[in-house]
């Protein structure tokens, strides 16, 4: 069995501080083999933020992989956003914007998809998406972690990602197994898994840490791989409540390549 732990959105500046630690004790505890963080580090990309996500995630035991999220980098300081949008972000995160995870027979491609010229929007271009495909492993369970969604409802109110829909295409015909993402701050999980399965399954974790009360709750998702069978432990923290209740198990099981729940 391999275990990824999916965490996104920590919005250290406006993080629930009380949550911390219980998320700390909860993910150490799980003793995963890799961790792997979606983007909005931080609430605004500025210095003193990323200090507190580099010391919260210098306290995580496991591997540790992360991409930037429109929120990593400048909003209002727009000449800086322009010229130098990562460079908070890597001298205090990681210098790689794109970073691989391989632990046991998985493989996770980080994408950066946050768009300095469109700050909410987010992009994947065709040389990503190429990049993405050619890493492929055909013996692997192969992920790619990426901030912006590569799909959405129709009430969701933030724009589609650029280049999303191609890249969907791509990475289904392509032999990505699995989508991580963030920046909704809504959770799904297989919510576009057509009744006869799809080869392609996108998990979107919501907020772990952000404190803002609209999101009703704060959660993260521990993922066991064995086979092709995937048991997901969603740990969730309701707004007003000082922790995380006990997991929901949400199972997922790939025949003939495709995903179905169950
Ligand atoms: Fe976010
Ligand atoms: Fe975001």
């Amino acid at each position: 069995m391999t275990r990824i732990i999916h965490l996104s959105d920590l919005h250290f500046g406006f993080e629930r501080r009380e949550l911390i630690e219980p998320l700390l004790d909860l993910v150490n505890g799980a003793e995963a083999n890799l961790v792997v963080v979606t983007g909005d580090l931080t609430h605004r990309g500025r210095s003193s933020q990323f200090a507190r996500a580099r010391a919260f995630l210098r306290r995580i035991e496991a591997p540790l992989i992360a991409v930037p999220g429109n929120h990593d980098i400048p909003l209002y300081r727009l000449t800086d956003r322009m010229m130098q949008p990562y460079l908070r972000y890597r001298r205090s995160i990681a210098d790689e914007l794109e970073p691989i995870g391989h632990v046991g027979a998985v493989r996770v491609q980080g994408l950066n998809s946050v768009d300095p010229m469109s700050w909410q929007r987010g992009i994947l271009t065709p040389a990503q998406m190429r990049r993405a495909v050619e890493a492929v492993q055909p013996d692997c369970i192969n992920i790619v972690a990426l901030h912006h969604p590569m799909q959405q409802r129709p009430e969701v109110d933030k724009a589609l990602m650029r280049g999303a829909s191609d890249a969907l295409a791509l990475f289904e015909r392509s032999g990505v197994d699995l989508v991580l993402s963030g920046h909704l701050h809504i959770w799904s999980a297989g919510a576009f898994l057509a009744p006869s399965g799809r080869s392609l399954l996108q998990i979107q974790g919501g907020t772990a840490l952000c404190a803002r009360e609209d999101d009703l709750q704060n959660e993260f998702a521990v993922l066991d791989f064995a086979g092709d069978e995937l048991a997901i432990h969603r740990h969730v923290s309701p707004m007003n409540e000082r922790g995380f209740r006990p997991p929901q198990i949400i199972r997922f099981r790939r025949e003939g390549g495709l995903w179905q729940p169950g």
